[in-house]
């Protein structure tokens, strides 16, 4: 395969700053690959440079490009995601603020927990949701890298005074536990560098040339990142594209871009941008269609580009009664793919909006006995039973993690309640020991409640012989070994049978349990040296778009998720307003919303190589619709199907017409209905 001259111009280039700015399929990912290998083709040593990919797929992707074509020497290269480089270095380097080489990675459930927590010793009662609003909040200002007046500035805006004290304390907290959460783990790595020389120096040294893919999603701690470890010689290659922007919701840094090029021209002058202008991925009608959303799309800069295919299929929308039959339908197109017209499973894809849409299709792709998969709804690793053997690995990597230890403590039933949880809690963080100490023979009779009385008889049994359970461990081989001692001596498929055998669960738990511990065996084979706390650090970032194995099946992903991949066939299911774009997005930021949305349907219809199918349903009375009026009302389509001239306007009004008459007829009924009612006096 050629590069084209832009792409060359990109992948020989060797020192300086330089930006790729290009449309989704021109072959921006492709050419960061590209000049990597050529890197350490002309000598430069692969453990000097740095690829930042967005999700764990795409960093096991580029590995393997790199390895097939420059060789083993290739596999030195870092490649990582920011969270996965900050977790390296927060062990490496973390003592200097107080971090211990266990120091583990707090996922979105336990932080609430743990906010919970703290805002209850605090004489305060949040509900979950409360307590979901405040870590967001906290992301946002770490993610922001806020200072302490930005941190003030927030009471009186949308958080209360209390609150803040809560979110302080919840941030020492984490500090204390040896534990970081994901907007952490950026803004202490910025943290660490900012503070240390020598840390930066070191890292300055090693990363020599960095490259980062999907710029257009990274968020403002992670530009710092990025600038704090290219160093003065400035090697750095960034490759995105505005259009295909879809985390601002999450962070992302609309205007990382503009400050990309500005830090570069303050740094040393200059910044070299290159456009790439050819679409290789898509024929021209999946092009053009995506062309002509995106052009309504406001502040943005115009690309131009062509393409390398003939024309092939025109992108096909269908109208469905309802979502039963859409998926239905998707199905079959699908069987007929597969079983008549040999495509492979694995280049077809189904992607929508929300991930509970996936249950329909999967039921009929089911019954067909067509292999699917689902990508990245991350329900592998929320699941009770995996979240609970997980707790059980972080426990004994970081007995200061009072969270997952609530989480198992007491499972199966030994007699630690969450009284005794609590009370040895606040032990450990009085004296600043750790709960395994507390939980330690000569320690256990020093402890007293909040009335000075001592535990008792039971009590004390109940804490050795959960000592027993999770202290001896640790002197295992590796985390295979370790986990495979955990569920010996907790006895925890025995639990989960008792408990859920009558349920009818027991059999699917149990199963999702051994399919991790195998999981953490092929872990442990294929990094014999690893520590516990790495392997927690590998699990604890899989992403979106991330997925297990890779076995040839038809994927059903959300949008997000999508970003990045290529399918020869893609179907969009489920395109109609309120869904596409989403009644939240649009709710919380109006017209951004609005425009993330439009670029989230861009990178959707972008995905696909040869074909391009479309759908929507003239209703949807599910529970994707919090308005339960709109549930009974016609559906209507999405604008997007508009705009991209899928739709033609007299069909788009004419459905705009429809849903309003279906609106007044509601409207009618129910003022029918208020007339009938008897007036009570
Ligand atoms: N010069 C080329 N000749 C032939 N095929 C190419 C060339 N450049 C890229 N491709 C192919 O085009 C497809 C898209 O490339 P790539 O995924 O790198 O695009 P991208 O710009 O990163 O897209 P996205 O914005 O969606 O991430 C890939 O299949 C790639 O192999
Ligand atoms: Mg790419």
């Amino acid at each position: 395969m050629h590069l084209n001259p832009e792409q060359e111009q990109v992948a020989s280039h060797v020192h300086g700053r330089i930006l790729t700015l290009a449309g989704p399929g021109s072959g921006k990912t492709k050419t960061l690959t590209e000049r990597t290998g050529r890197l350490v083709r002309h000598g430069v040593n692969a453990a000097n440079i740095l690829c930042l990919t967005f999700t764990n797929k795409a960093r096991d992707e580029m590995r393997d490009r790199l390895i097939v074509q420059y060789g083993e020497n290739a596999k030195k290269v870092a490649i990582s995601n920011f969270h996965g480089l900050c977790g390296i270095i927060l062990r490496k380097f973390g003592d200097r603020l107080g971090y211990t080489d266990a120091l583990t990675v707090c996922d979105s459930d336990d932080q609430v927990d743990l906010i919970m927590q703290v805002a209850r010793k605090r004489g305060l009662e949040p509900t979950k949701p409360q307590a979901r609003l405040l870590s967001f909040s906290i992301n946002d200002w770490r993610e922001n890298l806020g200072d302490d007046d930005s941190f003030h500035a927030m009471a009186g805006e949308k958080i209360r005074d209390g609150e803040l004290g809560v979110m302080r304390a919840y941030i020492e907290a984490l500090r204390r536990r040896n534990q970081c959460d994901f907007s952490g783990m950026l803004s202490e790595t910025v943290r660490l560098l900012r503070e240390h020389d020598d840390v930066r120096e070191k890292l300055q040294k090693r990363f020599q040339f960095i490259q980062v893919d999907e710029f257009q999603d990274t968020n403002r701690a992670q530009h710092e990142i990025v600038e704090l470890i290219c160093g003065k010689e400035d090697n750095v290659l960034a490759v995105g594209d505005g259009d295909q922007s879809i985390y601002e919701w999450r962070g992302a840094s609309p205007d990382g871009i503009d400050r990309f090029i500005n830090n570069g021209r303050k740094k040393t002058g200059k910044c070299r941008i290159v456009k790439l202008g050819v679409n290789y991925r898509s024929t021209p009608q999946i092009i053009e269609v995506a062309d002509r959303l995106i052009k309504h799309s406001t502040n943005r800069i115009a690309v131009e580009f062509s393409t390398v295919h003939k024309p092939g299929e025109p992108v096909k929308l269908v109208k469905f009664e309802k979502p039963e039959a859409e998926a239905e339908a998707v199905a079959m197109d699908i069987e007929k793919l597969v079983r008549r017209e040999n495509v492979p499973a694995k280049e077809i894809a189904v992607f929508y909006r929300q991930n509970d849409m996936s249950r329909l299709i999967e039921q009929s792709l089911a019954k067909r006995q067509l292999p699917y998969q689902v990508v990245g709804s991350g329900s592998y690793y929320d699941r009770m039973e995996v979240k609970d053997v997980l707790s059980m690995l972080r426990f004994v990597c970081n007995p200061k993690d009072g969270i997952s230890f609530a989480r198992i403590a007491n499972k199966p039933a030994r007699g630690m309640g969450d009284a005794l949880i609590g009370r040895l809690e606040t032990f450990a963080e009085k004296y600043n020991v750790d709960l395994l100490h507390a939980m330690r023979d000569d320690v256990l009779p020093t402890i007293r409640d909040e009335h000075d009385k001592p535990l008792s008889d039971a009590a004390i049994r109940a804490c050795k012989e959960t000592r027993e359970i999770f202290d001896a461990p640790r002197y295992h081989r590796n985390v295979a070994d370790l986990v495979n001692a955990l569920l010996d001596r907790t006895k925890y498929d025995t639990w989960l049978k008792e408990r859920y055998e009558e349920k009818g669960e027991y059999e699917a738990r149990s199963r999702n349990v051994n399919e991790l511990a195998n999981a953490i065996g092929e872990f442990a084979r294929t990094n014999p040296r690893a520590t516990v706390a790495e392997y927690l650090q590998s699990i604890s970032l899989y992403t979106d778009g991330d997925e297990q194995g890779d076995g040839n099946a038809v994927r059903l992903m959300s949008l997000h998720a999508s970003k990045g991949l290529e399918f020869d066939v893609v179907y969009i299911i489920g395109v109609e307003h309120g869904i596409l774009p989403h009644d939240k997005a649009v709710k919380d930021r109006a017209d951004r919303g609005l425009e993330e949305e439009r670029r989230l349907c861009y990178v959707g219809f972008t995905r696909a190589r040869k074909l391009l199918r479309v759908a929507w349903c003239q209703s949807r009375q599910d529970v994707f619709s919090r308005d339960r009026t709109a549930r009974f009302l016609p559906t209507l389509p999405s604008q997007f199907l508009y705009e991209s001239g899928l739709m033609s306007a007299e069909d788009y009004g004419a459905a705009k017409d429809k849903r309003a008459e279906g609106l007044r007829q509601l409207l009618k009924g129910s003022a029918k209905k208020s007339k009938k009612r008897p007036v009570r006096k």
